[in-house]
């Protein structure tokens, strides 16, 4: 009898997953709800066939020496996989797995949720009320922005970001993108416009970052970046944290350079940049733009089938280092 392939879930994820993955392996999850720390990382991967991870798992060439030859795919609960040494992975022929295209529209919404709250001051009112400071109705009370027919602008059209815009469409907003790939088809059905990067800070209104977390990327957001946005502009990050420089955002809004920003990804989670969490005109959310049921299972059964596929000798469908197929095959 051969004996099952053995798979570490590196955090709690929905069961059906669980389920699925047991029908094929062995599995184990770690029993408790936090990230395991790198040398946990390393030791609970030892000898493993296949991993589930998450982006708070930093899997490179030593976590992987450390898991052992026989590993052969780590599959990331996500989308993102900045978490990911792909060289280090292709080297080792290990296959790395992401999530796209189920989170879509979770995300997207949720970016829309940031962008009505900051500009709608929703953060602030409810504590207000709550505080009981509420005396009624006031002319001049928490007056925000005008979201509709106003310039969103998106960096990054991707997946995500065509979603945003495609709902921005609704609030008859202006859409302009700056990424290194035109999408023709996508400007004749929404309108949109393709701009360069020192256009897009200049005419948004709303500026929403879609890209991935990548060294170009990094800070893609800065100090410069900040000061050529219109004072009136709000910033939303629901991408990665480390896209945006923390710090010199929040001096930006001190100083008014911008309106506000609605942020769901931060550049040292769980901590937040000194003096963020005490400016008004920021909405502040703990990496959620995924969290809905459905999203959560789907991106379960995408990892697991990838799991199984690779397992049984099959190339996973969302493979994010596809030069490893090539050396395996
Ligand atoms: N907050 C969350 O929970 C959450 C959820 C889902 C995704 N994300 C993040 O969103 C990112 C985007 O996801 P996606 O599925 O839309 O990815 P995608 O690959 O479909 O889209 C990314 C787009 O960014 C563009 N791009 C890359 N570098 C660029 C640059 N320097 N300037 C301009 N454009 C650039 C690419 O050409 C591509 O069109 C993910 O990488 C992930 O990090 C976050």
């Amino acid at each position: 009898m051969t004996s099952r392939k053995s798979v570490y879930v590196t955090r709690a994820i929905p069961s059906e997953t669980i389920e699925e993955l047991r029908a094929h392996f062995d599995v184990e999850v770690n029993p408790e709800d936090r990230a395991l720390s790198r040398d946990e990382l390393k030791e609970r991967l030892r000898g493993r066939d296949a991993a589930i991870t998450l982006l708070t798992d930093t899997i490179d060439g030593e976590v992987l020496d450390a898991a052992g030859p026989q590993l052969r795919v780590v599959a990331n609960y996500a989308v993102g996989f900045n978490n990911f040494d792909l060289a280090a992975a292709t080297r080792r022929g290990v296959v790395l797995t992401n999530t796209p295209g189920v989170l879509d529209d979770a995300t997207a919404t949720h970016t829309m949720t940031l962008l009505l709250a900051t500009a709608r001051r929703i953060a602030e009112s409810d504590a207000f009320v709550r505080q009981g400071r509420w005396q009624g109705w006031a002319p001049m009370t928490f007056v925000g922005l005008d979201v509709d027919r106003q310039t969103l602008g998106i960096a990054g059209l991707g997946r995500i970001g065509r979603n945003v815009a495609r709902k921005a469409r609704g609030f008859d907003m202006n859409i302009i993108y700056a990424d290194m790939h035109r999408d023709a088809d996508f400007e004749a059905e929404t309108g949109a416009r393709h701009v360069d990067k020192q256009t897009l800070l200049r005419e948004s209104d709303f500026l929403t970052l879609h890209v991935p977390l990548l060294p170009e990327t990094h800070h893609y957001i800065g100090a410069d970046e900040l000061r050529a946005m219109k004072k009136t502009a709000v910033l939303i990050n629901a991408s990665r944290g480390p896209v945006v420089d923390e710090a010199a955002l929040v001096e930006a809004l001190k100083a008014g350079e911008i309106w506000g920003a609605g942020l769901d990804v931060f550049e040292d989670e769980p901590a937040l940049a000194p003096g963020l969490a005490e400016l008004p005109n920021v909405v502040v959310v703990p990496h959620i733009a995924s969290a809905t049921p459905q999203t959560r299972l789907a991106m379960g059964r995408i990892a697991a089938t990838n799991i199984i596929d690779v397992l049984h000798g099959r190339a996973p469908g969302t493979c994010v280092n596809p030069d490893v197929l090539k050396v395996t095959a």
